[in-house]
């Protein structure tokens, strides 16, 4: 990794610990990692903090209808000029899934503090209003769907859809945000205005192995993989275990366990290649030591950066699984749970971030993103970019997730860059 050519950094390592750990101490009892499931009061305590801090700084703090905080800077008066520029931002969320880490997402929304408090305590000049956000409910671990925050900041889903979006305890995403004071019904109202913005980036860990196999600092991402997510029910027959014979049984988890092998084999086909196919979760009925498996359900995530063959795939899937099913004797249903594109980010903003890294003397390599992100829904309404910093072992979404703080701060620094170009920037 650099360190000779690399320019002095403002970010201070000592406060990007201090917030990482008060974020990290708001999980559920137990462990392992740190579970703060999207529409929690954990979440929404997670959100608190990171206001009280914006608000410490002088910034003005606001929540929108679909959980999202955020914390606005205003511009330099002189620099700003009659009517006002457009903003640029940066942020990330604060929600984990069950048994997580402490860095997906908080190190983004940790990175906005940090910027937000070299701009006040620096008083570093700037033309436009900059925006730190942390977003609500990005994982889609609860409730199937990805990135629920930012899809409503960029009207992708909208207040009738939010009845329609359930977690495994049949909660629906509506009554989940309006236990925690939320107001589902008048989500429409916080779509974020193209014209108000100038260009938004992420800072994320990349969840991957291709920085730190290489030795790199950072990331430009160019493209973000789509995901479509299926959940799947087989319904067989339950019976006695001892009593029933192999001819006579209808078994519902035979049946799932050849559509988790077959998604697997079709994954690994040449013909599918750079498409991932997941099982991540699969209940068996009544699941009895004793009792042949009456009903299966499981989920499939389909991700890739290519959106023919992402939905050629799920489609290949469900096509498959049926004459499984038939060829068993049990029922099956597949529905779709959530759809979502990949996303090719703009090239302008990524110049910017590859001109911010060359400066700062941070070598850096553009890749996609495997992973779903807030700036992939935004990026339907604003101009967006995205950078990583390593995750160690390449883990994510288990309680192992880690990036040190030294490999954090280069990404602050090259975030702050960014944005400090972009808000010189006119186009
Ligand atoms: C979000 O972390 C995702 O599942 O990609
Ligand atoms: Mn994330
Ligand atoms: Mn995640």
């Amino acid at each position: 990794m650099t360190t000779a050519t690399t320019a002095a950094s403002p970010v201070d390592a000592g406060r990007i610990d201090a917030h990482l750990a008060a974020f990290a101490a708001l999980t559920e009892p137990g462990g392992p990692g740190c579970t703060r499931l999207a529409y929690s009061p954990l979440e929404r305590d997670a959100h608190a903090v990171f206001a009280a801090h914006m608000a410490g700084l002088g910034l003005t703090v606001s929540t929108d209808h679909a959980g999202n905080t955020v914390a606005e800077l205003p511009p330099d008066q002189a620099a700003s000029g009659p009517g006002g520029l457009p903003a640029v931002g940066t942020g990330s969320h604060l929600d984990t899934v069950p048994q997580g880490g402490g860095f997906d997402g908080i190190v983004g929304v940790v990175a906005a503090m940090e910027v937000a408090e070299i701009m006040v305590r620096q008083a570093v000049p700037h033309r436009r209003p900059w925006r730190f956000v942390a977003f609500a409910a990005e994982e889609g671990a609860r409730f199937g769907q990805a990135c629920n925050g930012s899809r409503m900041a960029a009207g992708l889903t909208r207040a009738a859809d939010l009845a329609g979006l359930t977690d495994r305890d049949g909660v629906t995403m509506a009554a989940a945000m309006a236990a925690v004071g939320l107001r589902p019904d008048l989500v429409d109202g916080s779509r974020w205005r193209p014209d108000d913005w100038f260009a938004f980036v992420e800072l994320h860990i990349e969840q991957g192995e291709v920085l730190r196999s290489q030795g790199l600092p950072l990331g430009v991402v160019d493209v973000i993989s789509g995901s479509t997510r299926l959940r799947v029910r087989v319904e067989g027959r339950a019976t006695h275990s001892g009593g029933t014979p192999m001819h006579l049984r209808r078994d519902a988890l035979v049946t799932a366990s050849e559509c988790v092998l077959l998604g697997d084999r079709l994954a690994r086909d040449p013909a599918h290649r750079g498409v991932r196919v997941t099982v991540g979760r699969l209940g068996v009925e009544p699941g009895s030591i004793t009792t042949v498996p009456g009903a299966v359900e499981f989920t499939v995530d389909v991700r890739d950066v290519d959106s023919v063959r992402q939905r050629d795939t799920a489609r290949a899937l469900a096509r498959d699984f049926e004459s499984l099913a038939r060829a068993r004797g049990v029922e099956l249903v597949t529905e779709v749970m959530a759809d979502t594109s990949p996303v090719i980010l703009p090239g302008w903003v990524a110049a910017e971030s590859r001109a911010a890294c060359t400066e700062l003397g941070l070598p850096y390599r553009v890749l996609p993103s495997g992973a779903s992100h807030d700036v992939q829904q935004i990026g339907h309404v604003i101009a967006a970019g995205l950078l990583f910093v390593p995750s160690r072992d390449g883990l994510s979404h288990v309680p192992d997730e880690f990036t040190p703080t030294d490999q954090i701060t280069p990404g602050v620094h090259a975030l702050l860059e960014t944005l400090r170009r972009l808000d010189g920037t006119t186009r």
